[in-house]
């Protein structure tokens, strides 16, 4: 990706999962978490050090995410988390502008919430990009084309389908189907099929590892270890990709039968210029082994995984930042708040 002028300018990526904030070219990624004293609510860690104490910590502290399927559920915690963050990566920078992407389709409340989330810490402005437009700005695709195109940005907690065209959205919906689902998929999965207890951090380990939306050419296993609620004993267990296939079935077909449904309501223009040249996948849950090839097949239309799909949000939010100026009578992309 070639930057502009590196400026003082922040992107940020606010997720569900993980915030990634974009400064002079490098992007710093923390998970969303925050920990606090229980009793003062003094912050007592953030991102990777406070998720590490999640499950772990004695009453005294409280470990939160403060953002739930895509948008802020917590907004003192989330205007603290973002604070922290900034701090972190720019301390000492006199009042940023900041550019932060948010998810299309969500309501102008929980837009207003993102922007005044941000607004609470010490900036000059708050622009804000749309998630799908930012990803595929972060994946080389060229968004002011007079040309249709589709991108699907499948995150931790949510799934943005956007069909984008001249730099806008044309068509956009968030549904509450993420990566996290694919993780609770399996706790349920191995419960029900190996009367065995998983923590979170296990199943994330397999789907990971193991995990497949389409058939793997080994079928690959995993040890891992969990508590038999029938014998009421730790045990070992081996997991196979097969396994995790149909323990995600139901959320993949739910998920193609969502970009179904937004495809069904394409103009016909659009529609034509995304058969042509398909549809671009981006996120972290779009990196699940095999969903690519399992959507090209439920569909019949060419799916694409964008390289380093994590960071497309993050990655096109800064380009935009640090073009921003000469962007301004082109502000289509972005809008101040
Ligand atoms: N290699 C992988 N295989 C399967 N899933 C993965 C892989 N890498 C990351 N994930 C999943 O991606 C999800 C996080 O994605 P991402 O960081 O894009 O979410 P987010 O931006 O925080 O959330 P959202 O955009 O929904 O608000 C997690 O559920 C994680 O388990
Ligand atoms: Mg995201």
């Amino acid at each position: 990706m070639r930057f502009g002028t590196l400026t003082n300018d922040v992107a940020i990526d606010l997720g569900t999962d993980n915030t990634r904030i974009y400064y002079k070219g490098t992007i710093i990624d923390e998970p969303s978490v925050i920990a606090y004293d229980t009793y003062d609510g003094t912050i007592v860690a953030l991102g990777k050090e406070a998720e590490e104490m999640m499950g772990r910590c004695p009453d005294a502290i409280t470990v939160v995410k403060p953002l739930s399927k895509g948008v802020i559920t917590d907004f003192d915690l989330a205007c603290r988390m973002i604070n922290g963050f900034l701090n972190k990566v720019i301390g000492g920078v006199l009042k940023p502008r900041v550019m932060i992407s948010v998810p299309c389709g969500i309501t102008d409340v929980e837009r207003r919430a993102v922007c005044d989330a941000v607004k609470a810490s010490e900036i000059r402005d708050v622009y804000l990009i749309e998630a799908p437009i930012a990803g595929a700005i972060g994946a080389n695709c060229d968004v002011s084309l007079a040309r249709g195109m589709m991108l699907v940005d499948i995150g931790g907690g949510k799934c943005n389908i956007a069909a984008i065209s001249l730099g806008q959205t044309v068509i956009g919906r968030s549904v509450k189907i993420g990566g996290g689902d694919f993780t609770n998929a399996l706790i349920d999965y191995v419960m029900e099929k190996h009367d065995m207890l998983i923590g979170e951090q296990t199943a994330e380990k397999i789907k990971k590892e193991v995990g497949c939306a389409f058939q793997r050419d080994n079928n690959d296993s995993i040890l891992i270890g969990g508590y038999n609620t029938k014998t009421r004993k730790p045990e070992k267990i081996l997991i196979y990709s097969e396994e995790t296939r149909e323990a995600f079935s139901g959320l993949t077909e739910k998920i193609a039968a969502q970009i179904r449904s937004a495809l069904d309501e394409m103009p016909t223009e659009l529609l034509g210029d995304i058969m042509e040249d398909g549809i671009l996948l981006i996120g972290g849950g779009a990196m699940l082994y095999g969903l690519a090839k399992k959507l090209r097949i439920e569909l019949g239309v060419k799916v694409f995984l964008a390289e380093n799909a994590d960071l497309c949000v993050a990655r096109g939010a800064g380009s935009v930042t640090d073009n921003m100026d000469k962007m301004s009578e082109n502000t289509y992309v972005f809008t101040k708040c």
